[in-house]
């Protein structure tokens, strides 16, 4: 198959493009994702999602915050696919624009269906997940060669033992690469004690980046015994990923 030819032009798409943003830095998005906003008639999108973009959208774009409407941020995901769906029935370029990769703890696949069952016609563009990028940014490997053979992305955001929680843990608990949490500032206390409690040790190095690729970064490194402790001193909030494991003191 011939290599399509890369070109910054705008690429409508009557539908819903959804586009992972990246963590932040307008910079970050992809070629594909730019494009697709270049040619959007209406972009959705919410806190995460690249900023300073947004801001330079032509006026003639509707530019829906679904951070901001009423209720804030604990709009429904009913409500989104509604308006998704409502948005893009008459043919118009929709861009539902997220932070990260709309498919890492994104909810973007719960959209792709519902725009599916309605039937509009949906593609994904992935982002730059936070997960990676982030720490990459703080100059954090995810794995090194001779150090970890393996990394995993976790969501923090139901603490250990909690009864909605889907992470085993004790299991995490067992490996040894590197973790990455995601969600977890509220938790990271709790979080590090199960994992100490299931073997992990308490010295093991564990960094907490906060507003990855914004003028706003922040980094603090501690170890896993100290995670919350340090979290309290440094005052950090989320957004912030957590990396714990032999990278994080590199
Ligand atoms: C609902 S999840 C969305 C993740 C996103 N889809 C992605 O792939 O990066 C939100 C979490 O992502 C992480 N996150 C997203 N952007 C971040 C950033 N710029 N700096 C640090 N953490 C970030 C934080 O852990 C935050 O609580």
């Amino acid at each position: 198959m011939p290599a399509k030819p890369c070109t910054l032009e705008p690429a409508p798409f009557p539908g819903v493009t959804l586009v992972g943003g990246g963590p932040g830095d307008p910079e970050l998005i992809t070629v594909a994702g730019l494009r697709a906003l270049l040619a959007a008639d209406v972009v959705i999108t919410d806190r995460l999602a690249p900023q300073e973009l947004l801001a330079q959208l032509s006026p003639r774009v509707e530019l829906i915050d679904v951070a901001k409407v009423p209720r804030s941020r604990f709009t429904a995901q009913s409500d989104i696919n509604a308006l998704l769906i409502e948005r893009a029935a008459d043919g118009r370029c929709v861009v539902r624009l997220k932070g990260g990769d709309n498919y890492v703890f994104g909810r973007g696949f719960e959209e792709v269906q519902a725009l599916q069952a309605a039937g509009i016609p949906v593609r994904v563009i992935p982002g730059l997940s936070s997960a990676v990028a982030v720490p990459a940014l703080a100059e954090i490997p995810v794995t090194h060669r001779g150090v970890v053979h393996e990394f995993t992305v976790v969501s923090g955001h139901l603490p250990p033992g909690h009864p909605e929680s889907l992470v085993e843990w004790t299991s995490l608990a067992a490996l040894r690469g590197t973790l990455v949490l995601m969600m977890a500032v509220q938790n990271a206390g709790a979080i590090a004690e199960t994992l100490i409690a299931g073997g992990r040790a308490g010295d093991e190095p564990a960094a907490v980046i906060a507003d990855g690729s914004l003028p706003t970064q922040r980094t603090v490194r501690t170890t896993l015994a100290r995670l919350a402790e340090a979290i309290v001193a440094e005052r950090i909030g989320p957004p912030a990923i957590i990396v714990i494991g032999e990278v994080a003191a590199l």
